[in-house]
């Protein structure tokens, strides 16, 4: 199988999809939002992404199966399946705020071998191909040298539906504030995962995600340099719904602190 081929069909599609995306944004009313869950949110726009998506990947793969955030295609395959996420970012996107992503990856069994995540607001391709490398609008990106939690920009993602770990992300919170360059919460954790992989951010964390949140971008930060695990220091990142992803220098320090406030 030719990763790079098929990577590059992926960004020709999250490209056209993006201008989809682009071009709709200013059409959300409240009318046409729905509800999922709690602060759980989905349009025509998501659904309409991920039909092209699937549409496509369909033709480029014709034996692959899918996970698909909004279940168009749930088809799952022995070796290949697709992981997809047709808009990360689904409330920043109703509220007209950027960014907000496409996240494609590709499985092969348990191991992911390919990731796109097309972050539109900004026309920024992150990819990568297992072994092969992580890239951003084609040129090789890093995660940042950064070797002190106190020289670090962290990003995480706020709660919003399972409350159940709240105290502890408040104590994790608090301290982050007090003692890094500062905490982003983006909206957007496949956009939050590139941003490690290309050095703006030096770590993330969150609790509460999906496969399709992450796929994509946990490739991309392995293959810049970085570091991922779950909350626990296994492996278990991708469907377990917690992560944590750090520049190699940071990682042990920023694990050892999430580790104290969770698994109390
Ligand atoms: C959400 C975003 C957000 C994260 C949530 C996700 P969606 O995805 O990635 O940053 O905090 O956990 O569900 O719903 O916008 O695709
Ligand atoms: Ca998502
Ligand atoms: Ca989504």
């Amino acid at each position: 199988m030719d990763l790079q081929k098929i990577t590059d069909q992926v960004i020709v599609l999250v490209k056209e999809v993006g201008i989809y995306l682009k071009g709709e944004q200013h059409k959300i009313t409240s009318e046409i939002i729905e509800k999922k869950g709690r602060n759980d949110f989905v349009t025509y726009v998501d659904k309409t992404a991920e039909q092209k998506l699937v549409d496509k990947l369909k033709e480029i793969l014709p034996d692959a199966g899918f996970i698909a955030e909004e279940g168009t295609e749930i088809k799952k395959s022995e070796i290949y399946n697709w992981i997809i996420d047709p808009l990360d970012g689904t409330t920043n996107f109703i509220h007209g705020l950027k960014p907000y992503s496409i996240s494609i990856a590709l499985q092969k069994k348990e191991e992911i071998i390919i990731g796109v995540v097309y972050e539109v607001g900004l026309d920024e391709c992150f990819t990568a191909t297992k072994n092969g490398g992580a890239f951003l609008n084609g040129e090789k990106i890093f995660v940042s040298k950064t070797k002190e939690l106190s020289e670090s920009l962290i990003a995480t993602g706020f709660p919003y539906y399972d409350y159940s770990r709240l105290p502890n992300f408040m104590k994790s919170l608090q301290y982050f504030i007090e003692n890094t360059h500062g905490v982003r919460r983006f909206g957007t954790a496949a956009t939050d995962l590139v941003y490690v992989a290309c050095g703006r951010f030096e770590a993330y964390y969150e609790y509460g995600l999906q496969s399709w949140d992450v796929a994509a971008g946990t490739l991309i930060v392995q293959e810049a340099g970085g570091k991922v695990c779950d909350f626990s220091g296994g492996n278990n990142y991708i469907f377990g719904k917690e992560i944590i992803v750090g520049n190699s220098n940071v990682f042990d320090s920023f694990f050892a602190k999430i580790d104290g406030f969770y698994n109390i």
